[in-house]
């Protein structure tokens, strides 16, 4: 296998690799947000872009029961392996325009590079482009890649969105078969491993001017929907100690879930991202709130017991307040450990580059955790700008950090040979 071409080759590639990312913002479900849920029409419509991208860089390519989209690069060696990679294409609501996406696309730009090059790879190559990760349509983190290991919980079909068009029925409207989610026959003894190239989304690379870095492990995450019940009534009439007022109980849950966290800053991290008020008016007394509650750790034994600790904690908020409290954990992943091994290839392609080594773990959670079911992972990490700042439009990434990681990746992938 040649050496990895020039720099400046990397520096088209990342100028490119801007472009496209520039390209798929254009599929949003929101006019003035960058927002695309699971088989959402600009879900479907980013799906069909990348599919053409994956074709044209020679790849062959096929969606899978679920709408992941799965491009590969196949070594006709005999018993050659695959290495799959990829990430995400869904977003959060009004997130930006790198987190996911960047792991899919720049996989498939150098997949072109080598191509162009003449350079065939020893094995197989498999870029995933997973259809959900972020699970904000049907609270299903991850679906995308626990249906490619073969997990997908069937249970999920009947799950509903917001607006009530079940889990089944959008996979229906989208033309897929609900029956055959998750079994796609695959098995997984031939991978060399899984690696993910995502934006940092925090400012540890920014902050020491570095551009890229080996990820150690993920922290492991539990996700809780919360319903405080109490009465709702009339604003004017009824007396204060006789409310039973369900935002203001909410309200003391979710400080208590952030000084749950706080009291232990280097360990641990919670939020309650979603707050809820139906039947919301100026002149009624809140009577139901919905929130929802993510606690993340590096440590598994700390976030469980931080979860228990705090469920107690709840309860005796919604008992001294006079409402009802029915707290249900939907989502639970372990930390997950990056494999050495790999690391150290990507430790070796960033040193070979002229680049200072900066191993850090990830607080976000990847495609990788499910991926560690079946394979041993790894992670390249690249500096995002605006202070590290993601699942928010001001996510940025520089051209220049972009071909950095393009070429970071096709060393890794010439090490892997
Ligand atoms: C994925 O973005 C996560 O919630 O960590
Ligand atoms: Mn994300
Ligand atoms: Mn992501």
């Amino acid at each position: 296998m040649s050496a990895p071409a020039a720099r400046w080759e990397f520096d088209a590639i990342g100028q490119r690799l801007l472009a496209m990312a520039d390209e798929l913002r254009v599929f949003s479900e929101e006019r003035d947000a960058y927002t695309r849920t699971y088989l959402s029409s600009a879900h479907r419509q980013a799906s069909a872009r990348l599919r053409i991208w994956m074709s044209e860089a020679g790849m062959s390519v096929r969606e899978d029961a679920v709408g992941n989209v799965i491009g590969r690069l196949e070594c006709n060696k005999p018993g050659a392996k695959t290495l799959v990679t990829g990430s995400h294409f869904d977003t959060v609501r009004n997130g930006g325009r790198y987190d996911g996406v960047l792991g899919v696309i720049l996989p498939v730009e150098v997949a072109r590079h080598l191509r162009a090059g003449g350079r065939e790879l020893p094995f197989s190559l498999e870029v995933v482009g997973f259809a959900d990760e972020e699970g904000v349509r049907f609270a299903t983190s991850f679906l995308g890649s626990s249906a490619y290991i073969g997990q997908f919980d069937s249970g999920l079909l009947a799950r509903n969105d917001d607006s009530g068009v079940s889990l089944a029925d959008a996979l229906i409207a989208a033309g897929f078969d609900p029956a055959r989610a998750g079994h796609d026959t695959r098995t997984f003894h031939d991978l060399l491993g899984f690696v993910e190239v995502h934006i940092e989304q925090g400012p540890v690379l920014l902050n020491e001017g570095l551009p890229l870095g080996v990820v150690t492990a993920i922290a492991g995450a539990s996700r809780y929907r919360v319903i405080v019940t109490g009465e709702a009534g009339h604003a004017g009439t009824v007396p204060m100690p006789l409310r039973r007022d369900a935002l203001n109980a909410a309200a003391e849950m979710a400080l208590a879930v952030e000084a749950c966290a706080a009291a232990q800053p280097d360990r641990l991290v919670a939020t309650v991202g979603k707050f809820q008020l139906d039947h919301a008016a100026a002149n009624v007394i809140p009577g139901q709130v919905e929130f929802s509650i993510d606690i993340r750790s590096g440590d598994d034994d700390c976030r469980r017991q931080a979860e228990q600790a705090l469920a107690a904690q709840l309860h005796a908020i919604a008992t001294r307040r006079n409402v009802t409290i029915d707290m249900t954990r939907y989502h639970e992943t372990r930390a997950t450990p990056c494999a050495p091994a790999l690391q150290q290839k990507w430790a070796a392609a960033i040193a070979a580059m002229g680049l200072p080594v900066r191993h850090l773990p990830s607080g976000a959670g990847h495609d990788a955790m499910m991926m560690a079911g079946v394979t041993e992972v790894a992670m390249l990490f690249v500096r995002c700008g605006a202070g590290g700042i993601s699942h928010n439009p001001k996510e940025t990434l520089s051209a220049e950090d972009a071909g950095l990681a393009a070429e970071a990746f096709e060393r890794f992938l010439l090490a892997m040979a």
